[in-house]
């Protein structure tokens, strides 16, 4: 037996036993003649006791060898708060090393400063730590409350294939060479979109599944080239049928985890509203700084791009007017550009006045109408952005949250969640006249929108919904299309052709010949929700094993270049300039 007891349980009321343990040795501390060991493995620490000249062997333990001790558990003169088993200590009889270890390239303990791409090349040392563990636990303590909740309400779990055509979800595909038939591909799925709208067509009526999802876009704190989605799909249930069942699911989740319980029904908040008032269709509504729209009273004023600006919206950050130098005016025109606005017009509220170069177009009553919309008090500071909406209310969005930061508006440990729902049904590029989906191209149209279709989709809403947890997406989805008709003029909007539909989606759109129930359904991001519910503000640390921001995975080096034979094999040359890189 390598052991009798764990790490992580021994307590006062194990005192005077005999227990064998077994872990890595976290830290080795010489008092003297007396060896202090503390001992880790994946339920805790516990502190070992060695008589240094008993046990020679002691000399040879280094940190993270594995021993095995053989001891009796005694009460601690001075516990030791921070530790569960605290309150105790085991006093070697017998021990023994079982493996050995090379010096770490960082120390194994939750607080460290080693490099992020150090702890991915050496993840299995990094997966030591215990802050990592609690993540994976948290991540799967999810996964079980889904399979749980999805199955006691008559959820069917059916996998779906990895190699397979493109799923259209907006990112770019992974593609992998068929040997079989040279010089064609497989996409990996970007979701299980179709697989899972095909199931509601073979009447499962209630699917769900753990599902790998791969995207080839550009990687963020957020972001993952390959996810993992809970991923469910319902027939016969209608949007608000939907949201109620999703919830249940969620009311389970941040019970189980967090021991939270989360007042359903949530919050539903229109798309439009969360642009206008927040800056983001992902609002982080765990503080106020709302977006304010005055336009009313700034397109009246002597400017001229204020007089032609579509819309013109206003922030108001308290207590940050007299602190707010010129460098970081300067840092906010920098911002305001990025997205796409020539800059932002800065203004302080002081003195009971409102001061800045910009007052000079004011007419004599923009002040008083201004300081009292925004219910101005001193030493605020107002931002104003004017143009565009879309970049408009997105550029101030990213400064309010900003600014929540900086001001410490977040309390930790708070959860605030909200169904952003009426999304539009396409992004409308308004320099190109483009539309793309919002969310993907087999999402329902709100039914009394139909018939603008033609001439005006850009003014279509969806019956489409996203989970928003602090300021994140942690899920979304839509009611679906069943009607073939609907679906072709869809396809036909987006500008395929017939034979790109045949080509792309043949197999879906004959499906939805034969009798295709009404259906919809969601996904919720797995590994947001682990972050969010883990409490860490990067992906990579609930994943196991992830990518950089490269798309590298610095453990294993992949993706790295292959062999001729297996090219030739494939029916695939590399460029030469791509050779060996
Ligand atoms: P969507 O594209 O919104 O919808 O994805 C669903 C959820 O998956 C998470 N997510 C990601 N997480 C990590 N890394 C990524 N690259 C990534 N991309 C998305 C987000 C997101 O809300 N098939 C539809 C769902 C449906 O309509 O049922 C879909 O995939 O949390």
């Amino acid at each position: 037996m390598y052991r009798t007891k764990n790490n992580g349980e021994l307590r006062l009321s194990n005192v005077g036993e005999e227990v064998t343990l077994v872990g890595w040795v976290s830290k080795k501390r010489n008092l003297g003649s007396l060896v202090f060991i503390d001992l880790r493995d994946r339920y805790g620490y516990t502190q070992v006791l060695l008589e240094d000249e008993k046990f020679p062997i002691t000399k040879e333990i280094r940190n993270e060898y594995i021993i095995q001790v053989k001891g009796i558990v005694q009460k601690k003169d001075v516990p030791n708060t921070k530790l569960p088993t605290g309150e105790i200590e085991v006093v070697a009889n017998e021990v023994k090393i079982v493996n050995t270890a090379e010096q770490t390239p960082f120390i194994i303990q939750d607080d460290t400063d080693a490099l992020e791409d150090t702890r991915l090349k050496y993840r299995y040392l990094d997966l030591r730590r215990p802050i990592m563990q609690n993540y994976l636990k948290t991540r799967a303590k999810i996964v079980r409350a889904c399979h749980e909740y999805l199955d006691a309400n008559d959820f069917i779990e059916v996998e779906t294939p990895v190699l397979t055509l493109s799923t259209p979800e907006g990112a770019r595909d992974f593609l992998v060479p068929s040997r079989m038939r040279k010089g064609s591909f497989y996409a990996l799925p970007q979701s299980p979109q179709l697989f899972k709208q095909m199931l509601m067509v073979a009447g499962f009526e209630r699917y769900y599944q753990v599902a790998r999802c791969f995207r080839d876009e550009d990687l963020r704190a957020d972001r993952q080239p390959d996810f993992t989605q809970v991923d469910i799909e319902t027939s016969f249930l209608n949007e608000d049928e939907i949201l109620t069942m999703t919830e249940g699911l969620i009311k389970k989740i941040f019970k189980d985890v967090k021991g939270i319980d989360i007042k359903t029904p949530l919050r539903r908040i229109p798309y439009d509203y969360c642009i206008e008032h927040y800056g983001s269709d992902k609002p982080d509504t765990r503080f106020g700084l709302e977006l304010h729209d005055v336009k009313d009273i700034l397109s009246k004023i002597n400017f001229e791009a204020f007089q032609v600006a579509r819309d013109i919206r206003a922030i108001v950050i308290p207590g940050k007017a007299k602190e707010t130098t010129r460098k970081v005016i300067d840092n906010l025109n920098l911002h305001a550009k990025k997205f796409g606005l020539k800059g932002l017009t800065v203004l302080k509220f002081e003195n009971c006045e409102l001061t800045g170069s910009f007052t000079k177009f004011f007419n004599e009553d923009t002040s008083s109408l201004l300081a009292k919309a925004l219910e101005l008090k001193e030493d605020d500071l107002v931002l104003i952005a004017a143009g565009n909406k879309m970049r408009v209310c997105p550029c101030l969005g990213a400064i309010r949250t900003d600014y929540a930061k900086t001001l410490g508006l977040i309390k930790p440990d708070t959860y605030d969640l909200l169904w952003v729902v009426d999304f539009p049904l396409f992004d409308y590029n308004e320099d190109t006249k483009e539309i793309t989906p919002c969310h993907h191209p087999f999402t329902q149209p709100k039914v009394e929108d139909i018939p603008k279709l033609k001439d005006h989709p850009e003014q279509v809403y969806a019956a489409a919904y996203d989970i928003v947890i602090n300021g994140y997406e942690a899920g979304g989805g839509s009611l679906r299309i069943y009607d073939q008709n609907l679906q072709k003029q869809i396809f036909e909007l987006l500008g395929f052709t017939e034979e790109d539909i045949q080509r792309k989606f043949g197999f879906f759109v004959n499906a939805l010949k034969y009798g295709t129930p009404p259906h919809g359904g969601l996904a919720f991001g797995l590994d947001r929700w682990a972050m969010i519910l883990g409490g860490t503000e990067n992906i990579r640390d609930v994943i196991a094993f992830p990518k950089n921001l490269s798309a590298v995975c610095p453990m294993s080096n992949a993706p790295l270049p292959v062999d001729d034979a297996q090219l030739d094999d494939l029916g695939i040359q590399v460029k030469d300039e791509y050779k060996g890189k």
